[in-house]
């Protein structure tokens, strides 16, 4: 299971860096649709709070003020297994869980859209 995930993270890794050298220095966010996103959000809203604020009781931290790619970035490597799949990362376990319901990149481009609008 684990290896699998490790597996995975790699060929995302590689997916993303070939257009990252054949165009922009950094992956660029296109075509979040940010009402999407917002439904998508209202789950989100759980643990990471109205504006993205976070629950420091739930382990949540702060998503909104953040950059685009990293939210992305981050939320690629729960989906790939390369955070939150440690034996003892139970937050980190509870976060992929979430992810992993984002059904795939244009999902996670529209909740971030969304986020970018938080203040
Ligand atoms: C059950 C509570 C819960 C829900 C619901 C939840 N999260 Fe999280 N989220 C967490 C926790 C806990 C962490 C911190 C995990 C860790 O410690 O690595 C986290 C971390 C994150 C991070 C990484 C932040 C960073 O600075 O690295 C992002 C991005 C994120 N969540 C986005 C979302 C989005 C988008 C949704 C809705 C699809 C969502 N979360 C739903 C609990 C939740």
């Amino acid at each position: 299971m684990r290896k699998l995930g490790f597996c995975t993270g790699l060929s995302l890794a590689f997916l993303t860096t070939v257009p990252a050298f054949a165009g922009s220095i950094m992956p660029t966010i296109t075509g979040g649709d940010v009402n999407n996103g917002k439904a998508l959000f209202t789950l989100c809203i759980t643990c990471h709070q109205v504006n993205g604020e976070g629950n420091k009781s739930l382990g949540a931290p702060k998503i909104s003020g953040q950059h685009d790619w990293y939210l992305t970035r981050q939320l690629k490597n729960f989906k790939a297994g390369i955070r939150g799949t440690h034996a003892s990362d139970t937050n980190g376990a509870r976060m992929r869980s979430m992810a992993m319901s984002l059904a795939n990149d244009q999902a996670i481009d529209d909740v971030v859209a969304y986020i970018m609008t938080l203040k």
